[in-house]
This record gives structure tokens, sequence and C-alpha cells, in this order.
């Protein structure tokens, strides 16, 4: 199904690593485009964060399904800024924490909590005009979206850039840590056995290592306008 068959614009679909530049890059192509943005991270990340709050075990698989299954999360846009919010409550800023990193790298390896999730976001695309960022958006979650990206960068880079923003925030964590963080973090999403973090067949691949934020965007848009029937789109 293109565009005109759907009424609406395309679906955008961007994936790659922690700290490959993805939520900074998604976030603005949409902005550009008047698309919606949806991180679906920030969506694995609040049932990290419920089940850290409830002190659970995050291997105890039957309580994160259950928690997965009771959660009321809303993404929300205010004055620009996406929000993200749990049962009612703001958790923009927590999810960001690295013990949250963690937690939400191990309980999207639930399979039974990705099929929740899945379907919510395929809820939340499915009307087109929207950039989603996350790991299996071009494998699963929309396996027909109309542009598929892959951004990547070396671990070295991407340990950098998160460390910088870490110390931004005034965290104390050194490169190093945040290496081996990035390091553990990928190997579980790269490894698990449901929706692994992969290249879409059909996905661009950008290495993002020697380039600014805005060329990968106006390389994005570049694609963007060279989809078919994109002339006609705005
Ligand atoms: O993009 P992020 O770093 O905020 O994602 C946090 C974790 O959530 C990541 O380590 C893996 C998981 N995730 C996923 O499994 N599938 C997605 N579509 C998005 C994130």
């Amino acid at each position: 199904m293109n565009q005109f068959e759907r009424g609406r614009g395309w679906i955008i679909a961007i994936d790659g690593p922690s700290g490959a530049g993805k939520s900074t890059v998604a976030k603005e192509i949409a902005r550009r485009l008047g698309y919606l943005y949806i991180d679906t991270g920030a969506m694995y990340r609040a049932i990290g964060l419920k089940a850290l709050q409830k002190n659970s075990r995050l291997d105890d698989t039957q309580q994160i399904i259950t928690i997965a299954c009771n959660s009321k999360l809303e993404l929300k846009f205010f004055h620009g800024r996406s929000q993200v919010w749990l049962d009612g409550m703001d958790v923009t800023e927590a999810i960001r924490a690295e013990p949250v990193s963690q937690a939400a790298s191990i309980v999207s390896s639930i399979s039974e909590v990705r099929k929740v999730l899945v379907r919510t976001q395929q809820e939340l695309g499915a009307a087109g005009s929207v950039v989603m960022e996350g790991r299996d958006i071009g494998t699963k979650v929309f396996p027909n979206a109309d542009l598929k990206i892959f951004l990547d960068a070396t671990e070295r880079t991407r340990a950098q850039r998160r460390f910088e923003e870490n110390r931004r925030k005034g965290a104390k964590s050194t490169l190093d840590e945040t290496i081996a963080e990035i390091h553990e973090r990928d190997q579980r999403d790269s490894l698990r056995s449901d929706s692994p973090l992969t290249q879409a067949a059909d996905a661009v691949y950008i290495d993002t290592s020697g380039k600014s934020i805005g060329q990968v965007i106006q390389e994005i848009l570049g694609l963007v306008q060279r989809l078919p029937g994109s002339e006609k789109t705005r």
C-alpha cells in the first residue's frame, strides 16, 4: 500500500543501535515533514522503569508481562517536545536513567512484552505520516514501511556521544563505563531471539560516524524526496 492508497503521508522507519543518533534525526525529520514522531524505545523504557519501581525481578518473565499488560502508556507532544506518560505520570526524564536503559533492554527480550507494544506501535502508525524509531520497525512493526533507514556508527563514536550527553545531564560515569554499557545493551538487543536488532534487507544503511546531524538529516530528506510520488506530498 503506498501513501495515496492509504490517503495520508509516508511511514518512515528508522532503526539502529543505541547512540547512532536515531532520536535527534527522527525528531527533526518528523518536524520538517509535519509528521508524527514515535519513539518506541521510550515505550520499552517505561515498562523497564515500572519494573524497577515495583522492585520486580527483571528475570521474572510473568511479572514483567503483567506489568506490560496493565500499564497505560501515552506519548504526548507539548510545546514541540515529546513526553512519555506512564499510568498518568510524566516519566519523560525518569526513563533516561542508565539503570532504566539496561532494564528496558532486558524486558524488551520478552516476546509477550514485544507483542503488546508492537500492537500499540502499529495502531499509532497505521494512518501514516509518521516517523517511527526503534530496533525492529523496518523488520517487524512496519515491514511495508515506505522508507527504511538503518542508522549506525562505530561503538566508540556511539559511546562518546552517550558519554557527553550523560555528562551534560550531570552523570558521573566514565567513558570506559559508557562503552561497556553500550556494548552490553547492543549485544543483548542483537542476540535476543525475538526481533533482534538487524538491518532490514531493503533499508538504506547510513553510517553517522564522521557526519554531522545536519548532514544525516539532509541525506534522509533527499531519500524522502525521491520516494515515488513524493513531489505531490507537500
Ligand atoms: O532506543 P532506546 O535506547 O531508548 O531503547 C531502549 C531499549 O529498548 C533498547 O535497549 C532495546 C529496546 N527496544 C526494542 O527492543 N525495540 C524497539 N523497537 C525499541 C527499543
